[in-house]
């Protein structure tokens, strides 16, 4: 069998290196327009930071497992194709701001009718709006090939961080199909046999093409609504001196609400949290339902507040006045493990920040300097370690809960500080009993 990805991005790069590493019988080809990208995936220097991805790659990488910018030579070998390019939010026209774009995956989709002669499998590895299968059959459709292939959904439920982990042994695999038909059900075996080289067939969901779509959106909804509700809920704790792990804790022995994402934070960023609740708010007023969206927006409202909380939080302590204050930032990835900035709360915080005249230097191990500056602004200074940006500031502000935060000796980062030195942890990692004792001014979220 040969598979094609179209798409060699944080989901696209690492699914298939688990493909080719699960499967030695299968030949794995992925593709991008991207030339950098791609010359990255054949080197040394892997375009992202994934724990465990570079030895699966450097392991299969010219035996079953291929990057290439030949897309259209691998779309007409494949026997499978998986698209798994960027639907983000829509930036112009109608739906600005909230509907998914899908020029990519139209892009795509015209792509693989002008070259393919023979049958193919189509599947959405991309999370999209609920019927969009339905948009790439009518774009097949167009080229009178419709009958050509058939179309899957299998979304993708990887965490970055944790992606190969996930890939290895994912809660479940979810794919999309058309049962009602022979082709469909055989286009559904295939699937299904691919990822049953590793993953138990009970761990294996098949349903309807448009159960499969939404389900994506809907798990990263319930997911963000968990971490806005327990955020919103830091609030309440500051207000009456209950602490929100404490909190947390209590609730989440409690069998039907899980322990899992109910940890307090500066708010959630990362590629898909946002965008995919926005691109669900949309579908439900596109299909008038009002009410409904207004319920999944306040998700993204009480992450808007959450970032503002935090931010009034520390000028307020340092006495309503940042002008010509250093405050040191250490993480600005979205979550730690990663080196993805996309919606990190970070951006939002060091922007504000900047806006009141605070010099900011950020400390983060994975990120590139050229990407905070371009984020925020010329003006944030860069550090290379965690000791050289806290050295002379006001604040630090715990923004990332990289492992590496917890380990610093902060007693020693307390001497090299202005006095008073206030700390924040947007991540509650730290002691703050700890870092009271050798002096601080030490803060953390739904703490009193
Ligand atoms: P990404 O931006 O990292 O990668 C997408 C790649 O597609 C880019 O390299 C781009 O050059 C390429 N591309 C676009 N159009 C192309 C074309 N016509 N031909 C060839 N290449 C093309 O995006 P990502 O983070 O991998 O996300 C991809 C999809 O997966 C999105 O729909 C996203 O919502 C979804 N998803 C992402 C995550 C995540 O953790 N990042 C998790 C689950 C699902
Ligand atoms: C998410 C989904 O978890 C994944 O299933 C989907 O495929 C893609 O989107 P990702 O964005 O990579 O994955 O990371 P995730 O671990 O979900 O974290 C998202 C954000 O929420 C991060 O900023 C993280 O720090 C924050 N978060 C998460 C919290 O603030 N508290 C929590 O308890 C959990």
């Amino acid at each position: 069998m040969k598979i094609c990805c179209i798409g060699a991005g944080y989901v696209g790069g690492p699914t298939m290196a688990m493909i080719a590493e699960k499967c030695h019988d299968i030949d794995v080809a992925v593709v991008d327009l991207n030339e950098q990208r791609i010359a990255a995936w054949n080197s040394p220097n892997l375009p992202i930071y994934e724990p465990g991805l570079q030895e699966i790659v450097e392991e299969r990488r010219d035996k079953n497992l291929f990057f290439s910018t030949e897309v259209k030579k691998y779309i007409k070998d494949a026997d499978v194709i998986f698209i798994s390019v960027g639907t983000p939010t829509k930036s112009y026209g109608i739906g600005a701001g909230q509907a998914a774009e899908l020029g990519y995956v139209e892009g795509c989709a015209r792509m693989i009718a002008e070259v393919c002669e023979g049958p193919k499998i189509v599947i959405e590895k991309s999370t999209v709006p609920v019927r969009t299968a339905e948009v790439i059959q009518n774009v097949f459709d167009g080229y009178e090939k419709g009958d050509l292939f058939e179309i899957l959904s299998n979304p993708e439920f990887l965490a970055e961080g944790t992606a190969i982990s996930d890939l290895e042994n994912p809660d479940r695999v979810l794919i999309g199909g058309d049962s009602t038909t022979e082709a469909g059900k055989k286009a559904l075996e295939t699937v299904v046999g691919i990822y049953n080289n590793w993953v138990p067939r009970e761990n294996i969901i098949t349903t309807n093409v448009w159960s499969s779509e939404l389900s994506k959106l809907v798990a990263n909804a319930f997911l963000a609504q968990r971490v806005s509700s327990i955020n919103a809920i830091s609030a309440v704790c500051e207000a009456s001196g209950a602490d929100v792990d404490e909190v947390a804790n209590a609730i989440g022995k409690d069998s039907r609400i899980g322990p899992k994402f109910l940890k307090s934070s500066v708010g959630f960023g990362g590629s898909c949290f946002q965008k995919d609740i926005l691109n669900l708010v949309y579908l439900c007023e596109h299909f008038g339902l009002a009410d409904v969206a207004e319920y999944w927006r306040q998700v993204i409202k009480i992450n808007e507040y959450q970032r503002k909380r935090f931010t009034r939080k520390v000028i307020h302590s340092l006495y309503n006045t940042l002008q010509g204050k250093r405050i040191a930032v250490l993480g600005f990835a979205f979550k730690k493990d990663t080196d993805d900035t996309r919606e990190s709360a970070a951006i939002y915080i060091c922007r504000d920040l900047v806006e009141e005249g605070a010099d900011i230097v950020v400390y983060d191990p994975q990120v590139d300097a050229e990407e905070i500056k371009g984020l925020t602004s010329e003006k944030v200074e860069v550090a290379s370690s965690a000791a050289e940006a806290v050295a002379g500031a006001h604040a630090v502000l715990v923004l990332t809960e990289w492992d590496e935060f917890k380990e610093l000796d902060y007693a020693a980062l307390y001497a090299s500080m202005v006095k008073p030195a206030h700390i924040f942890d947007g991540r509650n990692i730290l002691d703050l009993a700890e870092l009271e004792k050798i002096g601080f001014n030490a803060f953390g979220i739904g703490k009193a």
